[in-house]
């Protein structure tokens, strides 16, 4: 049978890692100084999350770490991508450092390194401090200001081994999710908030890519954002309108201000909200990057929606195409499409794909084992997407799988099963499932064939 993938159009130095974040495995919530973030308060108001699932345990990562670099070993990954908990630098969101927080991470980073794994630091991965929230969060110009400090703090204390850095994780989840649709922290509905976050996030994403490059010259600073490819439902005029605006909703009003385009106009009016511009903004939001994250997991069709929330366009359920547990559309193609897209119509001139992966309800073999031949073909299918974009001319130059191990899915609490590595949460014991062994496999495929 000929190869699924064709690994060959990798480049041998192509990053094969697995991603994490912060909240969603870290537990220890309440430990070495750690202060509260919005996502502890959010967790822990019933109601948020299914099963009020909360992290205060979640993978217990930060006492059990050491295993968790062993696994990545066993997979062979060379890479992995981990976010760091501003409230564990800084509990108060400002001011005083904790200096048992940056130790752990440093200690991590080191035994990262030793393991001959690279790490990929995001420094806001969503668990703003409580703190900050008090004092208006992201709806307030000072956050970022705050954000661009807490990254120096970090930056001065790794940057001497962490190379590889991202600014924001998917700021799209926490402007439009958290601050419009209220399903994520802080769990706002309110389109000025909203917006208004949007743009300081943005704000925050261009100050701290200055800090990175003060405190650390070698730095390599990107941007993960998340997309989807939008389709309209028909070909009437109202739906292809409705995809325009949903396209600007979710992909260019996070990209065109970031690649020197400024905020679309046509969305500025949708909004009706003035944004807090202040002369030399823009400049600072479309600092250069040195490389672009891409998150993707599926794709979107919209119908015209006026009597809907912003911005006026409902996605439409499509019959008869697969889908994972998390109910979300199954399509390769638009991560192919998006990566050519990054590349042909915003001029990035080195992508990585950040994250991407597929939740399925899991369940233990006969013999103990985890099979979960959906979650293979989801990963399957979208290394060959890879490829085929990298054979178009696409630069990309590593692929993170969503998630080395089962973890804390925010709303879905830990229902939602993403990782390659299964987790018992009782027990807190950890089996590779067979997708794991899959993409180990290919892992060293790539390499036999390449290196
Ligand atoms: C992304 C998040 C990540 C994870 C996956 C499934 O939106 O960045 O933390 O929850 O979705």
């Amino acid at each position: 049978m000929s190869d699924p993938i064709d690994l060959a159009a990798f480049p041998p130095d192509f990053a094969w890692g697995t991603a994490t974040s912060a909240y969603q495995i870290e537990g220890a919530v309440a430990e070495d100084g750690r202060g509260p973030s919005i996502w502890d308060t959010f967790s822990h108001t019933p109601g948020n999350v299914d099963n009020d699932d909360h992290g205060d345990d979640a993978c217990d990562h930060y006492h059990r770490w050491p295993e968790d670099i062993a696994l990545m070993r066993t997979l062979g990954t060379d890479a992995y991508r981990m976010s760091i908990a501003w409230p564990r630098i800084m509990p108060q969101g400002d001011g005083a450092v904790n200096a048992a927080g940056l130790d752990f991470y440093d200690r991590l980073v080191d035994a990262l390194l030793d393991a001959g794994v690279t790490p990929s630091v995001t420094l806001y991965h969503w668990d703003l401090p409580q703190a900050l929230q008090d004092r208006g969060g992201w709806t307030v110009r000072d956050t970022a200001q705050h954000l661009a400090a807490y990254t120096s703090t970090v930056a001065e204390r790794l940057g001497d081994r962490v190379t590889q850095w991202a600014t924001l994780n998917e700021p799209l989840c926490s402007g439009w999710i958290g601050h419009l649709e209220g399903r994520m922290a802080p769990g706002l509905t309110d389109l000025t908030a909203a917006v208004r976050a949007s743009y300081h996030l943005l704000l925050g994403h261009g100050l701290a890519t200055q800090a990175l490059r003060a405190a650390a010259p070698g730095a390599r600073i990107g941007l993960v954002t998340n997309h989807s490819t939008v389709e309209a439902a028909s070909t009437r005029p109202e739906d292809i309108a409705a995809a325009t605006r949903m396209d600007g909703h979710i992909n260019r009003w996070w990209l065109d201000p970031v690649y020197g385009r400024g905020f679309p106009a046509d969305m500025r009016e949708l909004y009706g909200v003035e944004l807090p511009e202040r002369p030399g903004d823009l400049r600072t939001i479309a600092a250069p990057l040195d490389w672009h994250g891409l998150n993707y997991y599926f794709p979107a069709t919209v119908a015209d929606d006026p009597a809907g929330p912003v911005p006026y366009a409902a996605e439409v359920r499509l019959p008869d195409v697969p889908r994972t547990g998390m109910d979300w559309q199954i399509d390769a193609g638009g991560l192919e499409a998006l990566l050519l897209r990054l590349t042909e119509d915003y001029g990035v001139r080195k992508l990585y794909v950040t994250e991407n992966g597929s939740a399925f309800p899991d369940t233990a073999g006969p013999d103990g084992g985890i099979h979960d031949p959906d979650r293979s073909r989801y990963l399957e299918q979208h290394l060959a997407a890879c490829a085929r974009a990298v054979r178009k001319g696409v630069p990309l130059a590593g692929y993170y799988a969503w998630s080395l191990l089962d973890n804390f899915e925010w709303a879905y609490g830990y229902d939602k099963r993403f990782g390659l590595v299964h987790v018992d949460y009782a027990t807190q014991t950890r089996t590779i499932k067979t997708s794991g062994y899959q993409y180990a496999e290919i892992i060293r495929r790539h390499r036999a064939d390449t290196r």
